[in-house]
């Protein structure tokens, strides 16, 4: 067909707000959230770490002390210590050029806490982190997404929530607790990417698809995981030249710290 008639390869393509608008304010806090949903971003992404008392909170790292004023690991720290910490200042350090004062001593938030900020209209992209420290932490998931109405048939159809985890055993428990909630197998490549059809027909009895990290990918890999009729976002692009040849190749969503940057490049900017 004529270029007329070529789909728009960016139409459909999912803005992910990688840690919230990390790029912009202190990742995994509520403004960085906030700002990733004014950003345009489709979704809000969170990573889950579990504290010694059993709260899932937000937060990438195992430990405390990159992204807190705190020290140690989450395991070993009940929710009410880890809430007496600061988890903005670190970033007005780090990123002076984006620095705001009322960044300065935000709380880390349950997940509880975010998705009663922003309700079951938004949309989420919950990745379950380091499951194997955390025994019970998808049954708690599940049990807190259904609280929150996000389980339902209707918010299901609509892949209000997606979950992710690099652990296939973490999405295999989810899909047996529930086959419904859409998941997304997370990879990780060291060198350049191949996948072959045996291991896209096993995430396909489980997944709607992957998350391969961008820069050891191609457009054989994107287009192989494309003919399973997987879904393909890979993380984290945060420059346009990227976020363009990947939407080129024909992927269906990408994580970005700059969800900003994404919506003007699916805008043609
Ligand atoms: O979840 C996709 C991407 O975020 C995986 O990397 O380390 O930022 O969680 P990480
Ligand atoms: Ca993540």
């Amino acid at each position: 067909p004529g270029a007329a008639f070529a789909k728009d390869k960016s139409k459909d393509v999912l803005n992910v707000a990688h840690r919230g608008a990390s790029a912009y304010a202190p990742e995994h806090t509520l403004p960085a959230y906030q700002l990733g949903d004014q950003m345009k971003g489709d979704y809000i992404e969170i990573d889950l770490q579990m504290t010694k008392d059993g709260h899932l909170i937000a937060m990438h790292d195992e430990r405390l002390d990159r992204t807190t004023n705190g020290t140690g690991r989450v395991e070993d720290h009940t929710l009410a210590e880890i809430k007496e910490l600061d988890a903005g200042s670190w970033f007005n350090e780090a990123n002076p050029e984006h620095a705001k004062p009322e960044y300065e001593g935000l709380k880390v938030p349950t997940l509880d806490e975010v998705l009663d900020r922003f309700g079951p209209n938004k949309k989420y992209y919950i990745e379950t982190k380091a499951p194997d420290v955390y025994p019970g932490m998808e049954e708690k998931l599940l049990e807190t997404l259904e609280r929150h109405g996000l389980l339902t048939e209707k918010k299901l159809a609509k892949e209000h929530v997606l979950i992710q985890s690099f652990s296939q055993d973490s999405l295999l428990k989810v899909h047996d607790m529930n086959p419904d909630i859409p998941l997304i197998q997370l990879l990780s490549y060291q060198a350049p990417a191949k996948i072959d059809d045996a291991k896209l027909d096993y995430i396909e009895t489980y997944a709607i698809g992957v998350g391969p990290n961008f820069d050891q990918i191609d457009r054989q890999y994107v287009q192989k995981v494309r003919s399973h009729d997987l879904e393909i976002h890979p993380y984290t692009v945060n420059e346009k030249e990227d976020m363009r040849k990947l939407i080129a190749w024909g992927v269906t969503g990408m994580f970005t710290n700059h969800p900003d940057r994404l919506h003007e490049v699916l805008k043609g900017k």
